[in-house]
């Protein structure tokens, strides 16, 4: 993961890095560095700091270096531990050539090793070093940086994307990447990089996305692009006008409140888009929803197929769904299975992304592979995607970035109409990606002739009155949960969740969102495991947490797990509809939502289940929004 930000230029590049390092934190926030090369020296001044860029900018405001050439880097650590010795930039033994990577260099020990034995002297224990020193003994021998470079990146295996500065080359900024972004911002007589444009989108709108495999030289005003092999490459400038928009918390004290209470609106903004698919610019969205709103017809535009490039003929036959995600989005394909399953009746499989690369694919044309996430950056998504279009088969990117990777590669996009989700942990995002895919299942089925427009039209009817309950379901235990509850059961140590059939996905969900905020341990079972095993973990100090559904078969069985809990003196709290008094009466604490559609049952429970999880989170004082080792974008595999 990490970013990546860079300037060269006619002004002072300080600020320029600062602020987009500020807005690159989501990719980490280990450590945060910078380095450039003074213009009262001509030599490198630099600083870092374990901590986010906030700590760097504190004490880099105490001093005044500044050059028209530098690059900083927040870092999210994957080899060596969060200090200060291991933040970027790193040197070569001379400190001539000064590194900021974001990747994984495959292999690098040997390379590490091979080095020490020749006599370099290395300060840290990351993998970056080692390009640094290697390209400090690689650039001597050869008339030009260009050729350097060619025999540089030959010895790199991995995915990573760096940038480099040369001490003796001041006016040249070296960029390089393979597999991990890295973006080029053309302004006037300056230029700007970045892993992702959003660090200086409101310096310039003129942007080159790197291609894989390429590296480039970059002056203040031109660009050279070569491929690895050192043939020069075309440069193609986008213009995106995309501005990066600076999130405000409003009256809430974390951004992950916030975004729990955005979610009714990131819903039902998304239905309405879909309803009258049109352009998800803000300008166009309020057109729509003023349409949507006036909208009585049933009949149901094709836009949203050209939008994901499938045919009626492709419609028609397929055999099989497939969705891959990671986390919270892969939650979120897991409860999907139910949709696509019930609704179209097709087959549908849901694959976790770290392992579908090394699995057997068995190619079939007559299948789809939807990609959930949020960020459209997820390396683990990404490298599935880019396999599967190996193959030639249709692809979508159900992602809340329109701008991400996974949007450009796919052959088709379901956008979300989410807006920014700041706080790391996935909320507003997971139940809009929920919500848009049981719109997608149902409008699958209308295509497909298995149901009618009046049954999608009452099918958004459900998703909008889902908003309604998920915002509801917090209001109606906003007290207990903020003066007693919270409190309460802060001072347990771990947590035992259980759910079936729809409702397992989701409490996976709740486990994960426990763990990754509040870090008391959390583990999942579907509830008809328990006697399996994991009843032996059932003692005072373990609360359960079952998630009821509203299939009546499913909802007695669960019953019958709850009694298995409270037959041993377990804790058990219950997440449970209204009417659904035989599993209430067996809570220790139970949570009463208002019935919904059955397969909406776990959006209901959303909002509800977030707000109690950060409420415990909040007691315990830890940083909601920035949890320890976690970043919003995971780049790396
Ligand atoms: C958990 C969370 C993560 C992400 C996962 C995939 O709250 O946010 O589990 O869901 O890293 O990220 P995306 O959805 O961006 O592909």
């Amino acid at each position: 993961m990490c970013g990546i930000v860079g300037y060269i230029g006619d002004k002072r590049c300080r600020q320029n890095v600062f602020q987009g390092l500020t807005r690159l934190e989501y990719r980490g926030y280990d450590s945060a560095g910078f380095v450039c090369i003074d213009s009262n020296h001509n030599h490198f001044a630099f600083h870092k700091e374990a901590g986010g860029v906030d700590p760097l900018a504190r004490v880099i405001n105490e001093t005044k270096f500044d050059g028209t050439i530098g690059m900083g880097h927040t870092r999210w650590a994957t080899h060596g531990v969060v200090d200060q010795a291991n933040s970027h930039p790193h040197f070569n033994c001379k400190k001539s050539i000064a590194i900021v990577h974001n990747g994984i260099i495959e292999g690098y020990e040997h390379l590490r090793e091979k080095l020490i034995n020749e006599g370099h002297e290395f300060y840290s224990t990351t993998d970056t070093e080692v390009i640094a020193h290697l390209f400090g003994t690689i650039l001597p021998q050869h008339d030009t940086i260009k050729n350097a470079l060619i025999e540089l990146v030959s010895q790199l295996h991995g995915a990573f994307s760096f940038v480099l500065i040369l001490e003796d080359h001041p006016d040249q900024l070296i960029l390089v990447r393979h597999r991990s972004p890295l973006v080029i911002g053309v302004g006037n007589n300056e230029m700007f990089v970045a892993s992702d444009f959003l660090a200086f989108s409101d310096k310039t709108d003129n942007i080159v996305f790197m291609p894989d495999d390429s590296f480039a030289i970059l002056r203040k005003d031109g660009i050279e692009l070569y491929s690895f092999d050192g043939k020069p490459l075309e440069i193609t400038t986008e213009i995106i006008e995309a501005k990066f928009i600076d999130i405000d918390k409003q009256q809430f004290e974390h951004y992950m409140l916030k975004e729990i209470y955005d979610q009714k609106r990131s819903i039902t903004r998304t239905v309405s888009f879909y309803r009258v698919m049109g352009s998800c610019t803000d300008r166009a969205f309020s057109q729509i929803s003023a349409s949507f709103n006036n909208h009585k017809s049933t009949e149901y535009s094709d836009s949203i197929w050209r939008q994901l490039s499938l045919s009626k003929a492709q419609i028609n036959s397929l055999t099989q769904i497939n969705l891959v995600a990671a986390g919270s989005s892969w939650h979120a394909a897991r409860i999907a299975q139910f949709f696509f399953e019930t609704i179209c009746k097709i087959p549908t499989r849901i694959h976790l992304s770290s392992e579908f690369r090394y699995m057997p694919f068995f190619a079939d044309k007559n299948s789809i592979f939807i990609m959930v996430s949020q960020s459209g950056e997820t390396a683990d998504t990404l490298e599935a995607l880019r396999l599967i279009n190996s193959f030639e088969i249709s692809t979508i990117a159900l992602t809340n970035v329109p701008t991400s990777s996974m949007v450009r590669e796919a052959s088709g996009f379901l956008p979300m109409q989410a807006g920014p989700e700041i706080s790391v942990a996935s909320t507003k995002a997971f139940s809009t990606q929920v919500a848009t895919l049981y719109w997608f299942a149902n409008r699958l089925a209308l295509e497909r002739g298995d149901i009618t427009p009046e049954q999608m039209h009452e099918a958004e009817e459900d998703l909008f009155i889902a908003a309604e309950v998920l915002e509801a379901a917090i209001e109606i235990h906003k007290l207990r949960i903020t003066q007693e509850l919270a409190k309460k059961y802060a001072q347990y140590d771990r947590f035992i969740f259980l759910g079936r059939h729809i409702s397992y996905p989701f409490a996976m969900e709740a486990a994960l969102k426990l763990k990754e905020i509040s870090y008391i341990f959390a583990q999942c079972y579907p509830a008809g495991e328990l006697k399996h095993g994991p009843i032996a973990l059932i003692d005072d100090k373990t609360p359960i947490v079952i998630f009821s559904v509203l299939d009546d078969l499913i909802y007695r069985k669960i019953i019958s797990n709850a009694h298995e809990v409270k037959a041993r003196n377990g804790h058990l709290i219950v997440f449970a509809f209204e009417g659904q008094d035989d599993l209430i009466k067996l809570a220790d604490c139970a949570f009463v939502i208002p019935k919904i559609t059955p397969l909406l049952a776990p959006l209901a429970m959303t909002g509800l289940m977030q707000f109690f999880v950060y409420h415990i989170t909040r007691e315990l004082d830890r940083p909601i929004d920035k949890p320890r080792h976690l970043a919003k974008s995971v780049t790396v595999e």
